[in-house]
């Protein structure tokens, strides 16, 4: 091997990303698959969180981007998995709108993993800048006169480029070549500089060394220097991938392997001797490498325009890649420019490829460059391998299914049984599957299924009527349950288990409680393991009306639920509300969520009422019974904070006036052993006058907002018994409790100005 590449399998070991073969990722939940990801590559719940939202890159990054910026364009990203390179495992991060990509570049690196894996061979990052100099008399004497001050053209060419000469880089060469400009123009000598750009892409350092060398070509040839520029013809810097795979490993859709390496061989005939495939064909692999490129924030025109230029540098416009039968196995080979860089360039100012590099298990420019010429490769064995046995359509048709299929509203579980038979019925269109999807369901109604699927479950949430941050500090708390639910739905799905990226309702954009779904992941492997159904074939939905991050208890009602249909599943219903064993199991998933809770939403879920609360040893919690049930409402007024900063902000305070602070704790404290009393005798009226009280000694501890102001005063203007924040505060809910004719014109005038109120029962579970 010439000493200019760099073989990658001699040089390194078999290691890299922590593995890249992940059966039935495709199966898993959008949570599922991050969960895995901050599993394997110890990612911060922050770089989860930017992944999720897919706005890593903000406007405040975009403007020291590009000019005029107006925003994000958005693309979907996905994992390229199964890439087994120079015996090293990569994870390819692709961000591309067309469906099939992502799935037939991981299906056919399995394959191809099955042989083996690639083997890759790349360049030294050699770049070409080109100096053209026009109006000589004599352009062969003007190039001898180059040559001959070759050392001081590119003594020249380095002086701006001092760091990259540091590194060990810069111009070492020039060639130089006469180029006919045809009519007037002549002939004119083109130099070209040839620049190890190391880690870089190496556009701006190869720019300025043309720049710096122009004025001393210009001197020694006495001619014109015009353009200084690099070429994306970077022919010095090619990078290499190949593959073997038996025959035998190829048979597909009842066709012998060896048959289907022949059509693929026939294929790849036609792509380089015809232009109008070869396009279609290297377009193929573009998809790949484009996709992957974007993800690892390179200047992919660049890529692409150096592909094609090859492409077209030997006779004729030809494929890109190779594929050839040897000694039984299929052989797969591609060969082009790939002018990547690891550092710097704009890839450096988008926040997401940090992340998205960190995964890859990429460490070098010639290490990206080999992978991404592995993935050209695989993408256009799939592409072809599809093309010479079942045709491209299918591949594309399943997904189409899949997104008709959950245009009318099939459940996730189902989604997967009603596209197969549109396809099969040959007919995608949303008229057949709704038919379907009423087939499936009547089929199940009367035939019943065997396991009495599909289980549901629900559980309240909660708001906090009395002594919230006082409970903090040894005061009693009274909670409870509220009308907005949510539900865990538990279908047959032969690929499971696995959790259906949950629904929840959004009124705020919720960034920070974005987070928590995460730990619904989480806690639903965690539930799974508890009742021992780590291998079951379910499918587990979660739909909430509750808002997550609002105080209202979602991930306590989450807990129950789970825990609830699991134990439904598994045939030990819970009869009794009291359970403890239920309430340890609640308990344990509600951990994940907020470390130590107290196990107060838990219990207020499970009761279904109103809970008298009190911390420290002995623990209290005890229902509070009503003589009659009271009208209440909870209207969401603002977007929540997060509880634990509310916390911290008290204890802050606390720190700094420690004696006014603890008054009003104490106040309310007393406050809530009054309203228990009057909330057991029926006395509303002081409840309600109580919770006003409350309102103001929490506005006194600072947790209050504007917003929460607002709407208590309102509800006490227009003839509340009484109105409160509720929970944390810095924003969130509030809970108000009315005479109940009075209730309906309450909930019409919060309706106007806020985005959500809901009506429920005080105590009506009792
Ligand atoms: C479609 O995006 C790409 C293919 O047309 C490539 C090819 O034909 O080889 C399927």
């Amino acid at each position: 091997m010439s000493d200019s590449k760099i073989n990658r399998s001699d040089a390194q070991s078999v290691t890299g990303a922590p593995t890249s073969r992940v059966p039935r990722f495709y199966r898993l939940s959008v949570e599922q698959r991050l969960s895995w990801l901050q599993r394997a590559f110890g990612l911060e719940n922050d770089e989860l969180a930017q992944l999720r939202q897919g706005n890593a890159l903000r406007v405040r990054h975009a403007i020291n981007m590009v000019e005029n910026a107006i925003g994000i364009f958005g693309l979907p990203l996905g994992l390229g998995l199964n890439f087994l390179v120079d015996n090293r495992e990569y994870i390819v991060p692709m961000a591309i709108e067309e469906a099939s990509i992502i799935a037939a570049v991981s299906k056919s690196a399995l394959l191809i993993r099955g042989g083996g894996g690639f083997t890759t061979e790349v360049d030294k990052p050699v770049m070409i800048g080109q100096v053209q100099v026009l109006d000589l008399v004599d352009p062969a004497a003007a190039a001898k006169s180059v040559e001959d001050n070759k050392a001081k053209v590119i003594e020249q060419a380095n002086l701006g480029n001092g760091r990259m000469v540091g590194r060990g880089g810069g111009v070492f060469d020039l060639e130089t070549r006469i180029v006919e400009g045809g009519g007037d123009i002549g002939s004119m000598l083109v130099v070209h500089l040839l620049m190890d750009v190391r880690e870089a892409m190496g556009a701006n350092a190869v720019n300025s060394a043309c720049e710096a060398a122009g004025p001393l070509i210009e001197e020694v040839t006495g001619g014109r220097v015009q353009l200084r520029i690099l070429s994306n013809l970077a022919d010095h810097r090619l990078a290499r991938a190949k593959f073997r795979l038996p025959v035998e490993k190829l048979s597909i859709e009842g066709l012998e392997g060896a048959d289907v390496a022949k059509r693929m061989v026939e294929a790849w005939a036609l792509a380089h001797h015809d232009p109008y495939r070869a396009a279609t064909h290297n377009k193929g692999i573009f998809n790949g490498i484009d996709a992957a490129a974007i993800a690892f924030g390179q200047d992919w025109r660049a890529i692409e325009a150096g592909g094609h230029a090859y492409a077209a540098s030997r006779g004729g416009y030809r494929s890109l890649t190779r594929f050839s039968i040897e000694d039984g196995a299929l052989c797969g080979e591609i060969e082009m420019p790939m002018a990547v860089g690891w550092k710097g360039g704009s890839a450096g100012s988008h926040p997401a490829v940090a992340i998205l590099k960190k995964i890859s298990g990429v460490r070098s420019a010639a290490e990206l460059a080999g992978l991404l010429a592995s993935v050209g490769l695989a993408q256009n064995f799939g592409a072809c391998l599809a093309l010479v046995t079942v045709g491209i359509q299918r591949g594309h048709m399943s997904l189409h299914a899949r997104s008709v299929a959950l245009s009318v509203g099939t459940p996730a579980a189902d989604v997967d049984v009603v596209a197969k038979e549109m396809i099969k019925r040959g007919e995608v269109r949303v008229a057949i599957a709704e038919e379907i999807l009423r087939e499936l369901n009547h089929r199940r109604e009367t035939q019943g299924t065997p396991d009495r699927l599909p289980i549901t479950a629900s559980a309240p949430g909660k708001v906090v009527l009395f002594g919230e941050h006082a409970v903090v500090y040894g005061q009693p708390g009274i909670t409870a349950s509220i009308d907005l639910s949510l539900r865990v739905r538990i279908s047959h799905d032969p690929d499971g288990p696995r959790l259906v990226h949950p629904e929840f309702e959004h009124l705020f954009p919720i960034e920070e409680s974005e987070r928590d779904f995460e730990r619904f992941g989480k806690a639903v492997n965690t539930a799974l393991e508890l009742y021992g159904l780590e291998r079951e074939p379910i499918a587990i939905e979660v739909e909430s009306e509750l808002l997550p991050g609002m105080g209202l208890g979602s991930s306590a009602a989450f807990s129950v639920a789970m825990c609830l249909a699991l134990r439904k599943y598994r045939d030990r219903d819970s009869k009794r509300r009291w359970d403890p064993e239920l309430f340890e199991e609640a308990q344990r998933l509600e951990r994940i969520f907020h470390g130590t809770p107290s196990g107060i939403d838990v219990s207020t879920v499970l009761s279904g009422g109103v809970l008298w609360f009190r911390g420290g040893e002995p623990r209290e919690i005890l229902p509070v019974r009503l003589p009659r049930p009271a009208s209440a409402l909870v209207c969401i007024a603002e977007a929540g904070a997060r509880t634990i900063e509310l916390v911290r902000q008290v204890q802050n305070s606390r720190q700094l006036h420690r004696e006014r602070t603890d008054r009003i704790i104490s106040e309310i404290g007393e406050l809530t052993a009054r309203a228990g009393s009057a909330l057991g005798a029926g006395d509303f009226k002081a409840v309600g006058e109580m919770m006003y009280r409350n309102h103001e000694l929490l506005a006194d501890l600072g947790v209050s907002t504007p917003v929460l102001d607002h709407c208590v005063e309102l509800l006490m203007e227009n003839g509340a018994l009484g109105a409160k924040l509720t929970g944390a505060g810095g924003g969130g809910a509030v809970v108000a409790l009315s005479e109940p004719g009075e209730r309906g014109h309450l909930i019409e005038l919060l309706s106007k100005e806020f985005p959500l109120v809901v009506p429920f029962e005080l105590g009506a579970a009792e």
